[in-house]
């Protein structure tokens, strides 16, 4: 399998802002999503193959209410206001796991605030795509 990481603060924002001002994020900084619903972060994800990949978003979310996002793929809802719960204070982080399905070469990736809260802090978004060239033998 591969594991590739792509940093919101990277991504195309939309309604959202580079912030460095909690701790626990990775690389240069994390997104803060105005609040506002309609809010998003897109990615542009490269796949080798067409196939199903686990997508797994990594959050902060200091407040006590749920932050949900929709999460799209190439335009597609796949998962409709993903739930983004509480993770104790915003220097706290979460992974959110979901399954996708990709096409070979690009694919956006959008997650976008359903709430007039806005998204949650997002710092990163993880794909693992199986590489298998053949089927298992087993
Ligand atoms: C606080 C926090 C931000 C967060 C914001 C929010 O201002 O410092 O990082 O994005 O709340 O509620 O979205």
């Amino acid at each position: 399998r591969a594991a590739t990481d792509y940093q919101a603060e990277d991504a195309a924002i939309t309604q959202g802002t580079v912030a460095t001002n909690h701790t626990g994020y990775t690389g240069t900084g994390f997104v803060d999503y105005t609040n506002v619903k309609g809010s998003y972060v897109e990615f542009t994800v490269s796949a080798a193959s067409a196939g199903p990949a686990a997508l797994t978003l990594r959050y902060a979310n200091g407040t006590a209410t749920d932050r949900p996002m929709d999460i799209s793929v190439g335009g597609t809802v796949v998962s409709p206001a993903l739930s983004f719960p509480a993770t104790t204070d915003w220097n706290t982080w979460a992974d959110k796991a979901v399954n996708v399905t990709l096409k070979a070469g690009s694919n956006k990736i959008r997650a976008t605030a359903t709430t007039a809260n806005g998204g949650p802090n997002l710092d990163r978004i993880r794909i693992d795509a199986p590489t298998d060239t053949q089927a298992p033998t087993r």
